[in-house]
């Protein structure tokens, strides 16, 4: 399937807790329409397209942290960088590759809320606004989830949440191209959540394992339960 991502160069090195000191790169495949895709932790000399990113009034309504100066923006991967350090958090820069020597940003992928026996994770993303509408939203979610419950899933991940506001009509829209199957809605919690959301949950499965059939259990949804943006 054209918009299907794979885990690719990589090594894989992240597990719960522990520092990630390998660098893990995740590829999505070129579409007929759209470029390959390459997934890698962020790095500070991103901050420049960062921050150009969030100048975009949509991704400042639909994330939680702003980000107006390039201070700002170190901070927010330095953020990242510590996620990748606990074993907890691991944010992917998304950047389009049109040919082998040149590559730009066109997002940003997390999967947050990681812990040893924790069934539950989450996921979040945005698109920077000039690369919306061409799959890269999609198809970085879908490499982030092969390679999330690849890594995860024997440590006792057993799905992956997915929250947003529910007027988000094209982060729904997302979820149901990624499998992220409607799970309910979230009931509004002003001021942070001044409308309801929905919750979408990936559960593994054979089609979500690398390495085999796994088990779609019951769990406490930590994630759902804090309400935080997909960001
Ligand atoms: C939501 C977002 C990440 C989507 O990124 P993207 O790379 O354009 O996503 P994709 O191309 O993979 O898919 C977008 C889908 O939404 C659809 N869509 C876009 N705007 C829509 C709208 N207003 N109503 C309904 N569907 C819409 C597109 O048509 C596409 O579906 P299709 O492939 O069936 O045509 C991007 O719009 C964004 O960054 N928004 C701001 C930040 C944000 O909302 N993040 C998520 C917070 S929960």
């Amino acid at each position: 399937m054209a918009e299907t991502g794979r885990a690719g160069s990589g090594k894989h090195a992240a597990t719960y807790g522990q520092p990630v000191n390998t660098p893990v790169i995740l590829e999505a495949a070129a579409t007929p329409t759209a470029p390959a895709l390459v997934l890698r932790p962020w790095h500070v000399e991103d901050v420049a397209a960062l921050v150009e990113a969030y100048r975009d009034p949509d991704l400042r309504r639909w994330t939680s942290s702003p980000l107006d100066s390039n201070a700002d923006g170190v901070e927010w991967i330095r953020t990242q960088q510590q996620g990748w350090q606990a074993g907890d958090r691991f944010g992917f820069a998304v950047l389009e590759r049109p040919d082998p020597a040149s590559q730009r940003l066109v997002g940003n992928v997390v999967l947050k809320d990681v812990a040893f026996g924790k069934p539950f994770a989450e996921v979040g993303y945005w698109t920077v606004v000039h690369a919306r509408g061409r799959g890269v939203a999609s198809r970085a979610l879908e490499t982030l989830t092969a390679w999330a419950f690849g890594h995860f899933h024997a440590g006792g991940l057993e799905g992956i949440e997915l929250l947003h506001q529910a007027d988000n009509r094209a982060s729904c829209r997302v979820a149901q191209k990624s499998r992220y199957e409607f799970d309910r809605i979230l009931p509004a919690a002003p001021p942070a959540y001044p409308l309801d959301g929905h919750l979408h949950i990936r559960r593994a499965d054979a089609g979500s394992l690398q390495g085999g059939p796994g088990n779609a259990g019951s769990g406490e949804h930590a994630a759902a339960q804090s309400r935080e943006s997909t960001s």
